[in-house]
C-alpha cells in the first residue's frame, strides 16, 4: 500500500508499479506449475516419453516450463536398457538425466525391478530353464549394480521394486518370487543402497492410494523390512485413477501411516482417465481427483513429490491399454490446459507446509 500511494499520479510511476508490485508481476507472467509448487517444498514431476521429447518441441518446452522433477516413462526399464544380454544402452536415459540437470529438475529412477518390460532373453531363459535360480540371482544383482551404479548420484529416488504385490494383496507371482523366494525384495534394496548410497529407495504400486488390503499388505511388508534393517526409504503411490470409480478412501490417513513407519512418500504416476468422450462432468470429476490426491500430499508431512504419468493427452499410455478410455492428463492433445490443470495449480498456490 505504501508503494502504491507513493508512486500514484504519473504514467512512469504506474509502469514502475507494475514491475514492483509482486501480485501483478505473478499474475502477468503465466508461470507454470513448478513456480506454483515452489513454496510448498513438494516437487511437481512428469513422466517423459523420450520419443516425443526428441520429436516435439512444444512437448519439450512444456516439460521445462511446468515441472521441476522428471521420470523416464520407459527408457530406464530393464527391457529398454539391456535388450541384448550384456549390451547396455543408456543413451536415451542419459539424455533425460542431462536435460534435467540443465533445467533444474530432479530425476526419479523408474524402475530396477518390474515383471513387465523385462528383456526377452531373460524371460525366455527362465522359461526354458536355461537360467536357473542361482544364475537369476546373479543376473539381478548385476543389473542393480550396473543401472543404479551408472546413474549414481544423479537419481534422487529409485523405484527399486515396482508392483510386487498383486490385486489379492499377495506377493506377486513373478519369475523373481518363484525362483528366488520373498528374500529377493530385501536383496534388491541392499544392492541398490550399495550401488547408490544417497538415492532414496522406494516401493511403488497402483491401487494403494487409500487404505485397503493391498496398501495394508505394503504396510506390513515395510514394517518387516524395517525390522530387518533393510534400507527402504519411501513408498510410491502411483495414482492411476478413473472418474468412473469411487475416489479412494482415506488417502491422507494412508500416506500418514507410511510416514509413521519412517518413510518418505510420493505420488509417482498420477493420471485420471475417463470413458471417452470427455464431457463437463467427467472433466470436473477429473479435476477433483487430481486436486484431492495433491491435497493429501500437501497435508502430509513427508510427501516429497507429485508426479503425473504424462501431462498431455497427445502422448498418453491410457488409450492403448484401457479400451475406450482416455483424456487422462492435465493438458489436452493440443496442449490446452484442462480444468485439472487449473485445479492442480490452485491447490499448489493455496497449499503449504
Ligand atoms: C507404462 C508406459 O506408460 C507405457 O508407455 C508402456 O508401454 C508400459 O508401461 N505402471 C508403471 C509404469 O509403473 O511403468 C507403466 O508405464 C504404467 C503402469
Amino acid at each position: 500500500m505504501k508503494v502504491t500511494r507513493a508512486v500514484a499520479g504519473t504514467a512512469i510511476a504506474a509502469a514502475l508499479l507494475l514491475t514492483l508490485n509482486p501480485t501483478s508481476a505473478v499474475a502477468a507472467a503465466d508461470t507454470g506449475l513448478r513456480d506454483a509448487a515452489k513454496h510448498t517444498g513438494v516437487r511437481i514431476g512428469t513422466a517423459v516419453d523420450m520419443a516425443a521429447f526428441n520429436a516435439d518441441t512444444t512437448y519439450r518446452d512444456a516439460i521445462n516450463r511446468e515441472f521441476n522433477s522428471v521420470v523416464a516413462e520407459n527408457v530406464m526399464k530393464w527391457g529398454e536398457i539391456e535388450k541384448e544380454r550384456g549390451v547396455l544402452n543408456f543413451a536415451a536415459a542419459d539424455q533425460l538425466v542431462d536435460s534435467a540437470r540443465a533445467n533444474g529438475q530432479q530425476v526419479r529412477g523408474h524402475t530396477l525391478l518390474w515383471h513387465n518390460q523385462l528383456p526377452g532373453w531373460l524371460t525366455a531363459g527362465v522359461t526354458s530353464g536355461e537360467i536357473d535360480a542361482a544364475e537369476l540371482r546373479q543376473i539381478l544383482k548385476r543389473h542393480v549394480f550396473e543401472v543404479a551404479g551408472h546413474f549414481r548420484g544423479r537419481i534422487v529416488a529409485w523405484d527399486v521394486v515396482n508392483e510386487i504385490i498383486d490385486d489379492n494383496a499377495q506377493l506377486r507371482d513373478t519369475i523373481f518370487l518363484r525362483l528366488l523366494g520373498p528374500g529377493y525384495i530385501a536383496d534388491m534394496f541392499r544392492w541398490a543402497h550399495q550401488a547408490d548410497p544417497k538415492a532414496k529407495l522406494y516401493l511403488n504400486d497402483y491401487n494403494v492410494e487409500g487404505i485397503n488390503a493391498k496398501s495394508t499388505a505394503y504396510y506390513d511388508l515395510v514394517k518387516q523390512l524395517k525390522a530387518d534393517r533393510v534400507p527402504v526409504h519411501g513408498f510410491g503411490i502411483q495414482g492411476h485413477l478413473g472418474v468412473q470409480y469411487p475416489f479412494p478412501n482415506n488417502v491422507l490417513d494412508n500416506v500418514r501411516r507410511f510416514e509413521k513407519l519412517g518413510l518418505d512418500t510420493a505420488f509417482t504416476e498420477v493420471d485420471v482417465r475417463m470413458p471417452m468422450p470427455p464431457d463437463a462432468t467427467k472433466l470436473q470429476a477429473q479435476a477433483y481427483a487430481y486436486s484431492a490426491l495433491l491435497q493429501a500430499c500437501l497435508l502430509a508431512q513427508r510427501c516429497v513429490s507429485f508426479t503425473v504419468w504424462g501431462f498431455t493427452d497427445k502422448y498418453s499410455w491410457v488409450p492403448g491399454v484401457f479400451n475406450g478410455q482416455g483424456a487422462a492428463n492435465l493438458l489436452d492433445e493440443n496442449f490446452i490446459p484442462k480444468l485439472a490443470y487449473d485445479a492442480v495449480k490452485t491447490t499448489f498456490t493455496l497449499g503449504g507446509r
